[in-house]
Parts: structure tokens; C-alpha cells; sequence
């Protein structure tokens, strides 16, 4: 049961939802759990992405020419469909259902369905299916299909083929855009058993090959069967033919390789596809190495807590993290798209979501938040001239970025309750820098790796301070320094209600984290061997009247406060806007998280009220400890007691309406960390966010990784209070009332399966046996030494 999502008979409402969720996948690429035999329509939306192939495309909406980059959906190898005799192809939607199932084996990272059906003819037949995208070769995945004749007998015809004919078209709301990214297509039938299939995306050219070997047993031994190659303009197939008698199964084995050009350590992408597929032994020995890939990677991310239903959510969300990225991604070149390779939904762009993601992944897979980083660190000349070409210096990264880092926010966005094109600023959100600089800093923290602090990450440090040192002006009146025309996390505002140019002033969020990057820099900078630190001021020209100036900054950097310094405003002027009728929205329309449309479709806007889409002055109490947060308000002169916590948690949350899932996870976090009640139901609901289908549910379009990932690092980080710093492992539970006990394992120093237990009033903490050095846990103020294959088992304090 935790290790499953079953889904009993068919139900084309929920189909897209089940796909999204039934989505395999190894990092190099991802399939959605369609069903083999369909095409996309209105309930069916195949899909397959293959990390970091993107692809740009003009489209023409009424007046306007808009252009995108999107991730592409490449040619579809799951196609395997069967006819009895000369009766209809299998459709779902034809035959009498007798029995439905789907099964998502999270262990082994394996799709089942199993369906019994009724034909015209009145024949009854059982189909199972198993597929899986290998972990073990991430160019490999494969189908099979057993097909019981239960009272009949005739013949059957099995079609296999790859489908180049598809184009982007898993989300409603881009329906009016350009979505054919593949063009010159080529056909091939190498030999008997396979066929192969090659495109070319239309303007980055990136060449995707395929190549499909089918093969057929009965009784456990192969069949000769007759086959027919169907090879059309965009897709290729072949027709199997055999006859069937009454009570007889047969098994279709298909396995595909895939390779782009993309690649490395190939010659090109069809050749390499072939040799491949010529290298793949049969489905089981595929499925046998794919399944011992993840036991070892399950054993190392293994996450328990009381509650078989928390802890099936929690290791759904795990699996659709490492479906995307793992060790597999290293050499991809490749960020953490927003939505997963899930889906269409935000084109397969990296946001600043991975601010949810890069902790959890640095607890368990440091190497892997080191690559990830350096998709970032790649991409920082483009991020420096976005910065000259704005007026700034250093490095300004975009909102989302896709393939080479250029901004690839869209300009206009359709609001889908008026069919209207409305003008997007969401590109104003420049804390983006800051979530790349606190996910540097983090990794350095919690690993201490040097070496990368000294070659990427002190680089991205700094030049992404230098950013906010340019963005900052001085404002001689107040005698602060302010950040102007801005965005903040909340993407409801966009603006003032009474002002032409776009972007709110001084968003407290993004003033107090830039003055924490602008700390952090320098102490990077002070980290650097000396000769390092050397080279890279000269290298980035860094004199000392910058570094003077970002102190200067990091001392009267300006906070805007309201009821009498009690609450920390949203944004300069927030206290001005008016109070939403929350209940009389709630009432009229039940689910207003996203109220910024239904405003806009009253002809109203939500810049004219206290209503936020998410988080904002919490994302300071989920990034920062209250002694952190109290530390750098007081360098820069305003007050700040304990009390400040909960008293902006009260105000925010009153106002907030959950527009993002990132939302619930950070509120859930904070109301934790502040001891407040209701951290646990929102957990609950985070949890839930894409396994729940409801009206507002755009999991079809791709699962939402932030929450995902966020739910399982609350886990750890903040209901474990598991803290990496000052070279010790520091544990500060803070367990819910609601969960009895949890056990998880994190990787540290080395050590590749530090296993913590948390229970029965009892804090265990185990080190495998290893020959390296011992750690240094610390609970409550008590520092412990633990040795390779020593246990730490003591009565467990928690903060109230
Ligand atoms: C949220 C952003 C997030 C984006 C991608 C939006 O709805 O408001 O904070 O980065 O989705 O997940």
C-alpha cells in the first residue's frame, strides 16, 4: 500500500490526471502513463520529454506575434494496439469493460494495467500490460502486453509503431499557439523486428531517434509471426499477425531506445538509438537491472512515518522527483522543470521552485544539486547581459529559463475564464537570483564542498549580489536604499492600482533576502583560498568600493513596516490597499485560489487588494531561522522580537489564498516552526495537491515538483529539524502531534545512509559501518560523536 497508487476502472474525466500521475520516467526522459493504444484526443494525452529538449516557435494570436520555447513532445514509442480478426482496433470506448485497473509500482518503477473487456462479437479478452523507462540504461524503456483469448479464437493482428505525428497540445490554455515542433522526419525498418523513426526539432534541430524492437512469445518461447512494415509520412508501424485459440496467451515484448542529439559519447542520434536496442536484452532482464537501480536508490531516500496513507503520498512525491532527476541527469545540462517531465504546463520551464527542491536533494544527493547548479552557473553570461541590457550589472537570471537561459516568461497570458490575452510582468519576479544564490550557499553549508563554492558557486554568489547592488538605489530622503518596480513571490501584484509602470516598491521579501546575499557573498568571497579569491576579483573586476558599497547596502537596506512597526509589509504601500471580502468571494465562488482571474474577469484586479496568491513575507520564516531573520533586521535598525513570527503568520495567512501549491507547503512549515497550530492539515493538503483531482486540478498538465519535493523536505527539515551546518548534523524535532514517528535517511559526509529515528519519545540516530571519519550530531545543545556503526539512541526533547 505505500508503495502503490491503483487506480480501479476507467474513467475518461480522470484520464489525463491518472496520466500525469502514472508518468515513468529516468531522468533523461519521462512518458506519461497513456494507454498504448490511443492517440492524443480529448480524454487521451500522450506524452513523452526528454530533459532539455526544448524548442522556440512563433505563434500569431489575433494581432499580436508571440514566441515561445517549449519543451518538446517528442515521437510517441508506446504505440501497440490489437484487432480480432477484421473486427474494429481495441478502443477503450467500444467494448464492454469488465474489469479496469492501473497500478503504479513505486518500488520498482513499474506501470501495470490489466483490463477484461466484451467485444461487438460478444468475445471476452484479458489484457495485461507492464511498462517501465529503464533507470538502469536511461536510453531504454519497454512495453509488454499479454493478450488471453478467454473464449474465442481467430485471428489477431498486434500493431507496434512510434508516432511522429504529434505536436504539443497537453495544455488547453495554448491551444492558440504554434505547438508542431518536428518536422523532417524519417522512417526506417533496419530489420525484421524493429522499426525506427527519426525527427528534427523545427528551430533548435535537435535530432530525436527511435527505435522500436517488437517480438512475441507464447508459452514462454518466441513465436514466428508474419509481419507488415505500415510506414507513413510522420509515423511507422508494423502489423503482427497470428492466430489465437481459445484460452491461449500471447505476450508482445516492445523495447525501445531513444537518443537525441543532444547526447554525449555518441556518434548520432539513430545510429546510437540502433546500437542501443542491438545491446538491450529482453523485458526482464531490462525490468530485473531497472528494478535493482531503485532498490538502491530507495534505500538510500527511504522516508517512513506513522501512517501508511502519508507515508504513500510522501514516496509518490520521492518517485516523481527521482523520475526526473537523478543520477541519470548529471551530464544532462539540465535544470528542475517546474511540472516534471509530466506535461506540458508552464512548457517545461525552470522557475524558482527549485528553492523547494535543491535542499532536500543536497540531504540525499549532493552531487546531484552540484550539476543542477551548474545548469545556473552555464547560463550566467546570458544572465549578465539581461543585467547590461536592463541597466544593472552583474547577473540577473530570468523568471524561467529554458534552453540557453534567456528570459522565457511569456509576455501575455490567457486568462481561461474570459478567453482575454492580458499582459504578464511575472518576469519582474527578480528574486529568482536570490533562490540560485540561497541554493549555492546551502549546498556549500551543508556539504562543505569548497571546491564548488570556489569554482561555481562563489562566481554565481557574487555575481548575482552584484545584481542587487545595481538594482538598489539610494533614496536620499530616507537615507535607505530601495529596490524599485519589482515582483514579489505573491504574483498577484503586478503594480499599483493607481500607477502606469508595472512592479510594487520595496517587497520586503526581496529587500531583506538581497541584503542576505549580499552577506553571503562576501563571506563566500572570505571562504576562498586566497589565491582563488584573487583570480576571481580580477576575473569580475571587483574593487573594494563595490564590496564597501554592498555593506553599506547590507546596513540601510529599507524594510517597509505598517501597524506601528508590528506587521512587515508585503510591499511598500501594501497597508494601503483594501481588505477583500474573503468570505463573500468564498461564498460566491468556493474555490477562489485563483482569485487574481476571477477578479480580472469582474473587471476588477487584485493589485487593488490585500489578497495574496501565496507566501511572501513568510518565504522569510521558511528560508531563515528567527535568529537569522532577527539578526539582519537588526544590523539594518528595525526591531524585531520572537513575537514578530507569529504575528505576521496570523496577519498573512488571513490573506492568502493558495493561488501556487507552493503555497501550503511553506505555511504549513512556518506555523510549525513558530509552534502554532494548523501546521498538519496543510501539510495534509500540500501532500494532496496533485493526488487530488478536483475541478481546479491542473496535474494533467504536469505534476507541480515544487510541492512535491517541499512536502518531503518539511519532513525532513522541518518536522525532523534535520540541519546541516557548522560541520555537524544538528536534529531540532518538531513533530506534529499528528505524526507518531518517522525514519528517514540522509546522506552525510560520506556517510551514505545516515538512518534517524524518531518515536516513542526516543531519538536514534545510526552511522553505517564505513571507514570514514566519525560525525558530529548535535540535539538540543548536546554534541554526540558518532563512529561507522555506532548507534545514538536518546530521549528525545522537543521544543514545544
Ligand atoms: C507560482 C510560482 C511558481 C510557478 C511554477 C506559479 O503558479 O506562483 O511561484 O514558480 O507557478 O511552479
Amino acid at each position: 500500500m505505500i508503495w502503490t497508487l491503483r487506480y480501479d476502472g476507467f474513467d475518461p474525466a480522470e484520464e489525463g490526471h491518472r496520466e500525469a500521475l502514472c508518468t515513468t520516467g529516468n531522468g533523461y526522459f519521462a512518458t506519461r502513463g497513456a494507454a498504448p493504444e490511443a492517440r492524443a484526443d480529448d480524454v487521451h494525452g500522450p506524452g513523452t520529454y526528454v530533459a532539455g529538449v526544448f524548442d522556440r516557435l512563433t505563434s500569431r494570436v489575433g494581432e499580436r506575434e508571440l514566441e515561445h520555447e517549449s519543451i518538446v513532445n517528442v515521437p510517441n514509442w508506446l504505440p501497440l494496439g490489437f484487432r480480432i480478426g477484421d473486427g474494429p482496433w481495441f478502443d477503450l470506448r467500444d467494448v464492454e469493460l469488465l474489469d479496469y485497473e492501473q497500478v503504479l509500482d513505486l518500488r520498482r518503477g513499474l506501470l501495470l494495467r490489466r483490463l477484461r473487456f466484451r467485444d461487438a462479437e460478444g468475445q471476452t479478452t484479458r489484457v495485461a500490460q507492464r511498462r517501465f523507462v529503464s533507470m538502469a540504461d536511461p536510453h531504454l524503456a519497454a512495453l509488454e502486453t499479454t493478450i488471453h483469448a478467454e473464449d474465442w479464437s481467430g485471428q489477431l493482428t498486434i500493431s507496434s509503431g512510434i508516432d511522429g505525428d504529434v505536436e504539443n497540445g497537453g495544455v488547453d490554455r495554448y491551444r492558440e499557439l504554434a505547438a508542431g515542433h518536428l518536422d523532417a522526419i524519417a522512417c526506417d525498418r533496419p530489420d525484421d523486428e524493429t522499426i525506427a523513426l527519426c525527427a528534427r526539432t523545427r528551430q533548435s534541430r535537435i535530432a530525436i531517434a527511435l527505435a522500436a524492437r517488437t517480438r512475441v512469445h507464447r508459452a514462454g518461447e518466441p513465436l514466428a509471426v508474419e509481419r507488415r512494415t505500415i510506414a507513413e509520412e510522420r509515423r511507422i508501424a508494423e502489423e503482427l499477425s497470428l492466430r489465437l485459440a481459445v484460452g491461449e496467451a500471447v505476450t508482445v515484448e516492445k523495447v525501445v531506445a531513444l537518443h537525441t542529439s543532444r547526447d554525449v559519447a555518441i556518434s548520432e542520434p539513430t545510429l546510437a538509438a540502433r546500437r542501443t536496442l542491438i545491446g538491450a536484452p529482453g523485458f526482464d532482464a531490462l525490468l530485473q537491472a531497472h528494478v535493482l537501480r531503485w532498490d538502491g536508490i530507495w534505500d538510500a531516500l527511504r522516508v517512513e512515518v506513522d501512517g501508511p496513507a502519508t507515508t504513500a503520498a510522501l514516496n509518490l512525491h520521492l518517485f516523481h522527483l527521482l523520475q526526473t532527476v537523478n543520477g541519470n541527469a548529471v551530464d544532462l545540462d539540465v535544470g528542475v522543470p517546474a511540472r516534471g517531465l509530466h506535461g506540458e504546463a508552464y512548457r517545461g520551464h525552470v522557475f524558482w521552485d527549485e528553492i523547494f527542491i535543491f535542499p532536500l536533494l543536497t540531504l540525499k544527493l549532493p552531487e546531484l544539486t552540484r550539476a543542477l547548479l551548474r545548469y545556473r552557473h552555464r547560463r550566467l553570461p546570458e544572465a549578465r547581459a539581461a543585467a547590461r541590457a536592463a541597466g544593472f550589472s552583474g547577473a540577473m537570471f530570468p523568471w524561467q529559463s529554458g534552453s540557453d537561459g534567456r528570459e522565457e516568461s511569456q509576455q501575455w497570458h490567457l486568462n481561461p475564464l474570459t478567453g482575454d490575452w492580458r499582459p504578464d510582468r511575472s518576469h519582474r519576479q527578480r528574486h529568482i537570483g536570490i533562490a540560485i544564490a540561497y541554493n549555492v550557499w546551502r549546498h556549500y553549508q551543508a556539504t562543505g564542498d569548497l571546491e564548488f563554492l570556489a569554482h561555481e558557486g562563489a562566481e554565481l554568489l557574487l555575481e548575482i549580489a552584484r545584481f542587487w547592488s545595481s538594482i538598489a538605489s539610494y533614496d536620499r530622503v530616507r537615507d535607505r536604499y530601495v529596490i524599485r518596480g519589482v515582483m514579489g513571490p505573491d504574483e498577484y501584484h503586478d503594480g499599483y492600482p493607481d500607477r502606469d509602470e508595472p512592479g510594487i516598491d520595496n517587497n520586503a521579501y526581496t529587500n531583506l533576502m538581497a541584503v542576505w546575499v549580499l552577506d553571503r557573498a562576501r563571506e563566500a568571497l572570505d571562504r576562498l583560498p586566497h589565491q582563488r579569491r584573487r583570480a576571481l576579483r580580477e576575473q569580475l573586476d571587483l574593487h573594494r568600493d563595490e564590496l564597501d558599497r554592498w555593506r553599506d547596502i547590507s546596513r540601510r537596506m529599507f524594510v517597509p513596516f505598517h501597524d506601528d512597526g508590528r506587521i512587515i509589509s508585503q510591499f511598500e504601500g501594501y497597508e494601503q490597499l483594501q481588505e477583500l471580502d474573503w468570505d463573500g468571494y468564498r461564498d460566491r465562488y468556493g474555490d477562489i485560489a485563483r482569485l487574481d482571474r476571477i477578479l480580472d474577469a469582474e473587471g476588477d484586479s487584485p493589485n487593488r487588494y490585500r489578497a495574496s496568491k501565496q507566501a511572501d513575507v513568510l518565504m522569510l520564516f521558511y528560508l531563515l531561522s528567527s535568529e537569522e531573520l532577527g539578526a539582519l533586521l537588526a544590523r539594518l535598525g528595525y526591531p524585531f522580537e520572537y513575537a514578530t513570527i507569529p504575528r505576521n503568520i496570523d496577519y498573512y495567512v488571513a490573506r492568502t489564498s493558495h493561488g501556487s501549491t507552493l503555497s501550503r507547503v511553506v505555511h504549513s512549515w512556518v506555523l510549525a516552526r513558530a509552534s502554532r497550530p494548523g501546521s498538519w492539515p496543510l501539510f495534509l493538503q500540500a501532500l494532496d495537491s496533485d493526488i487530488e483531482s478536483g475541478p481546479g486540478s491542473t496535474t494533467a498538465e504536469g505534476i507541480h515538483l515544487g510541492a512535491m519535493a517541499g512536502t518531503v523536505d518539511l519532513v525532513h527539515r522541518c518536522y525532523a529539524g534535520i540541519e546541516l551546518r557548522e560541520d555537524a548534523l544538528w536534529l531540532d524535532p518538531r513533530l506534529p502531534d499528528e505524526l507518531g514517528e518517522l525514519e528517514l535517511s540522509v546522506r552525510y559526509r560520506g556517510h551514505w545512509d545516515v538512518r534517524i529515528r524518531i518515536g516513542g519519545g526516543r531519538l536514534r540516530v545510526t552511522v553505517p559501518p564505513s571507514d570514514r571519519s566519525p560525525i558530529t550530531v548535535v540535539h538540543r545543545g548536546a554534541r554526540s560523536v558518532l563512529g561507522p556503526g555506532e548507534t545514538l539512541d536518546v530521549p528525545l526533547r522537543v521544543l514545544g
